[in-house]
């Protein structure tokens, strides 16, 4: 219906600006889903959308209460969309930001950027883009914003909230919910839902740029398994490479990748590969030679193949606009996967170009489109690059390893890029204050679609120290992704690179998460069913709490596991019975952070194990915090864990439900409610109380009868961390 709107006439002015805004026209698209067009709309400018799933259908007009109403015009030459607003409005989401959490007077800029240290315009243009924000109102209703397009454009999140782009004008579509929360579940029905990740992507990661030869890697993998520290996944970085050629193992250092990746899993890791965008400008190189003789690269202006400095160092560029370019770069991962590498990691696609200007290729670079897209500059498609690309590598290892489920890391990506791959927030320093910033910055991603995300743990940048790290892995052990990562050059740090103290605080946190892996995983099941992010602010408990609505230092994993790091100041708390935990019986720590689970709660937890190859979920300890009406529930979630034999219902979704039998007796009963996968569960109940978690006698029974421990429903003062 967009090819039609041509029909407005449009206000030419004598001043430097036109104002539109009287003849734009909009629809109700769904369920209060309204789009807007600008009057003089050119669809082929921004569109076909790469952000939405599925094209909209008209249901007709906006009902005349809408408020949400964006005004379009041309500002001293450049495309602008104003929306205004009424009363107090909290701003969340524009993805990848450094930066508070709520949004509210912040601006930035949308052009993917390699920002290391997050050190571009002030950390305000990092790797990713999402023009994307959401606001909250006092009375908790929220509601979407969403530029649809891909060109390069600004974000000032002030009253109006202001959108300045250097393309031409595009639509803006306008979401209202009644929470913030059912909003991110429209968002990710909308833009499309991350596919269940394997299990062992929720497993401790350790990397480094780069561990070499594969002898290093193999002592790194004994030394987690001798020293006893849970971890499921070694990362290769590009030093595994003949010269930083992509698709090649150096044959001095990694002679024998399939071997490396053999033995690896002998020790139950898994391993993941880099791959750069970046293609070595170098004939009789069997990737360089297909990408020639297919037309593949990006072309400069004048229509010639682009080449810029990255690591080999001249470089050519895919142009993954072109379904013919996407289709050829996923067929190079079937020799690459069948040395028995289990996941990917797709860096340096901003693109990241050395000796480009602002460090990306020229915007008037030529991509050539197809299957609808048009062809057009590097200024509109830009952005959409890594999200391009991250969709042709996931193409490709799936159909490598067709029964397994794929899994890529990326750094950069676009508004909807969840469907293909996972986040990691690029190179941030080790320091205090990019810990500390890890947590907005995770949180904003979640709730701007992207469920699971993580830093480098311990800092990419500089040097990290005992201190830091401690803290860092107390921390670490509750980001949806848990990996370990710096520089080259820089110290050591994985958890034994300090000494006992702090190998035995990164121990006790990484036993910790295994602990959690059941909650964790019914969590990653439930992001790929409904879009809600794994780690999720404060404001989520209760969404008429306005002091929960900056709080940027504790967040919530799931709805009911609230998580204190130890370093917090005056965090402000939700209200209510949360009781605290300690989930392991060793010896704490000054750096563990405080767990706390809410009441009328059940989280599932399991044992310490090394990796999730050992993952058991029949022996399983139903954490409960009953309410002062003995009440609790939960889920827990069971699969193989890898494959898709889940989606033919082999798997299990059991509730758990907790009621008083009687005046003295609980009654926790465990039902399976969806999948056919029969566990044969061995369980018990951890009772959370003020003196500790009280366990009943193992069962195998799907009944458990529990002694009612009065002192466990007392209110803990929220707001003093114990
Ligand atoms: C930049 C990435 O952000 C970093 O994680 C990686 O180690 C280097 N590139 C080298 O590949």
């Amino acid at each position: 219906m967009y090819k039609s709107l041509k029909h407005c006439f449009i206000v030419s002015a004598l001043t430097l600006t036109s104002i539109s805004s009287w003849c734009q026209t909009s629809n109700l698209v769904g369920e209060n889903i309204a789009v807007f067009y600008p009057a003089n709309f050119e669809a082929s400018g921004t569109l076909p959308s790469l952000i939405f799933e599925r094209d909209f259908v008209s249901h007709g007009k906006l009902p005349s209460k809408w408020k949400i109403k964006p005004i379009f015009s041309v500002e001293n030459g450049k495309t602008t969309v104003k929306i205004p607003y009424d009363g107090t409005i909290d701003f969340y989401g524009n993805g990848e930001v450094t930066g508070p959490l709520k949004r509210n007077g912040t601006d930035i800029t949308l052009w993917n950027s390699d920002s290391g240290a997050f050190s571009v315009d002030n950390g305000k243009r990092l790797y990713q883009s999402h023009p994307y924000v959401m606001g909250v109102r006092e009375d908790g209703t929220a509601f979407g914003i969403i530029a649809d397009n891909t060109w390069k454009q600004t974000f000032e999140i002030s009253n109006p909230i202001k959108i300045t782009s250097q393309g031409p004008e595009f639509r803006v579509i306008v979401i209202e919910r009644s929470s913030p929360q059912e909003l991110v579940k429209t968002l990710a029905d909308l833009t499309g839902k991350m596919e269940l990740p394997a299990l062992w992507t929720l497993g401790y990661q350790q990397s480094r740029f780069s561990y070499v030869p594969e002898s290093r890697v193999m002592t790194i993998a004994d030394e987690f398994r001798s020293r006893k520290i849970p971890c499921d996944v070694l990362w290769m970085d590009i030093d595994y490479m003949d010269e930083f050629k992509v698709f090649t193992f150096d044959p001095k250092g990694f002679p024998n990748p399939k071997k490396l990746n053999d033995y690896l899993h002998s020790k139950n890791f898994k391993s993941v590969y880099m791959i750069d965008p970046g293609v070595k400008t170098q004939k009789g190189y069997f990737v360089y030679d297909q990408g020639t003789a297919g037309n593949h690269w990006v072309k400069t202006s004048e229509g010639k193949e682009f080449t810029g400095k990255v690591w080999p160092p001249i470089t050519s560029f895919p142009d993954f606009t072109r379904p013919e370019t996407r289709a050829w770069w996923a067929t190079l991962y079937k020799d690459f996967m069948a040395t028995g590498i289990d996941g990917l990691w797709n860096d340096m696609n901003e693109p990241s170009v050395f000796d480009g200007p602002g460090g990306t290729m020229p915007e008037t670079n030529l991509h050539a489109g197809g299957g609808g897209l048009p062809g057009d500059s590097h200024l509109r498609y830009h952005n959409i690059y890594g999200f391009l690309m991250v969709k042709a590598s996931r193409e490709g290892i799936a159909k490598a390893n067709p029964e397994k489920r794929p899994f890529i890391l990326s750094r950069s990506n676009f508004l909807g890029g969840q469907k293909f791959a996972a986040t990691w927030t690029g190179d941030n320093v080790s320091s205090w204050e990019h810990l500390k910033l890890s947590i907005p910055m995770s949180l904003t991603l979640g709730l701007s679609g992207q469920p699971i995300s993580g830093p480098d743990i311990g800092g990419f940048l500089g040097n990290c120290t005992p201190e830091l790290l401690g803290h860092w892995m107390a921390l670490g052990a509750y980001y949806p992704i848990a990996r370990n990562h710096s520089v080259a050059g820089s110290v050591d740090q994985e958890p034994w690179a300090f000494g006992t103290e702090i190998e035995n605080v990164s121990r006790t946190a990484i036993n910790r998460r295994y602990q959690l892996m059941p909650y964790l995983y019914t969590l990653l099941r439930e992001a790929s069913e409904t879009g809600m992010p794994m780690m999720r602010p404060l404001f989520f408990d209760d969404i008429r709490d306005q002091s929960l609505r900056e709080e940027q230092q504790a967040f919530l994993l799931g709805k009911d596991l609230l998580v204190v790091p130890r370093w917090a100041e005056n965090p402000n708390l939700p209200k209510g019975n949360w009781n605290q935990f300690k989930l392991e019986a060793t010896q704490d720590d000054k750096y563990q952070a405080n767990l706390y689970i809410k009441s009328g709660a059940v989280i599932p937890i399991g044992e310490v194990i090394q990796s999730t190859a050992d993952y058991e979920s029949e022996i399983i300890t139903y954490l409960i915090n009953p309410t002062k009406k003995g009440t609790a529930e939960g889920t827990i979630y069971y699969d193989n864990g890898e494959g898709f034999g889940y989606k033919t219902n082999d798997y299990s979704m059991h509730k758990i439900n907790v009621s008083k039998h009687n005046s003295k007796t609980l009654k926790v009963a465990v039902e399976q409610v969806s999948g056919n996968k029969k566990a044969n569960r061995t369980s018990r109940v951890g009772y959370v109380t003020d003196d500790g978690i009280v366990y009943s006698d193992w069962s195998a029974d799907d009944v458990i009868y529990v002694p009612i421990i009065e002192d466990s429903t007392h209110s803990i003062p929220m707001g003093k961390i114990r």
